[in-house]
């Protein structure tokens, strides 16, 4: 037990899937788990452990930006041991080929500021994705019937964002997304010698304005839980 995840020794799997929202994590585990337990409702940010295809998976929220997935990431690789973590979430598309809908896997994020950037200070770290686990999930995501991108994403600290210029810059550097999470999970991944990657589904779109509507967010949300228990196990 920890101070943010109410688990007991034993109860979290060596792999992790990691959406920010406590409900889609609850959805996922009943959709896709066989044997499901609660595991954690500490501060209803609700984890399950169950099975796929005979394998240990526990779905644990994250919560929204790297403050909060932080937290869930150190307690469970540096308390619970938890060996692979991938994040399933959404984001913003940024370029005109990156369309809502499709699916973007993130082999780096870039940051302007994450939970670790104390550590950093001068130094810009490149936070990059897992290669067996990048490699497996390309794979896995090819046969989902969307649109697959594999690149650089950003990582922000706002959701209602004040920089157009700073968007600019990376668009011209081929920045294909933002979401609020993926830099420091892969950071902390690193540090403590862990995989982790990122895949995400776009929810909207910062140049055109559209915006996925709920019910296809399900939808989409179900194709990314799928190519992440492809790809942990592999
Ligand atoms: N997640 C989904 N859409 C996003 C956006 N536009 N900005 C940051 N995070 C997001």
């Amino acid at each position: 037990m920890t101070i943010h995840i109410g688990a007991k020794p034993g109860d979290i799997a060596e792999t992790v899937l990691l959406p920010g929202d406590p409900y889609r994590a609850k959805w996922a585990a009943e959709t896709f788990l066989d044997d499901v337990r609660l595991v954690n409702e500490t501060r209803g940010m609700l984890g399950f452990t169950g099975t796929w295809q005979g394998h240990r998976v526990t779905i644990q929220g994250s919560g929204m930006g790297m403050p909060s997935l932080s937290i869930y990431a150190n307690e469970l690789i540096r308390d619970f041991d938890a060996q692979t973590l991938i994040r399933i979430g959404s984001c913003g598309g940024m370029q005109d080929h990156v369309k809502v809908r499709d699916i973007v896997i993130a082999m780096t994020a870039s940051t302007m500021g994450s939970p670790s950037r104390s550590i950093f200070r001068e130094f810009d770290y490149a936070p990059c994705a897992d290669w067996s686990l990048l490699r497996a999930a390309a794979n896995a995501a090819e046969g989902s019937g969307s649109p697959v991108h594999v690149g650089g994403i950003y990582s922000s600290d706002t959701f209602y964002d004040e920089r157009p210029d700073l968007n600019e810059q990376m668009v011209r550097h081929g920045i294909l997304a933002v979401e609020m999470e993926a830099a420091e999970l892969y950071t902390l991944a690193a540090r403590y010698d862990r995989r982790a990657l990122a895949i995400l589904t776009v929810s909207d779109h910062l140049k055109t304005g559209e915006s996925l509507p709920s019910e296809q967010r399900e939808k989409s949300f179900a194709q990314m839980v799928e190519i992440a228990l492809n790809a942990a196990f592999t």
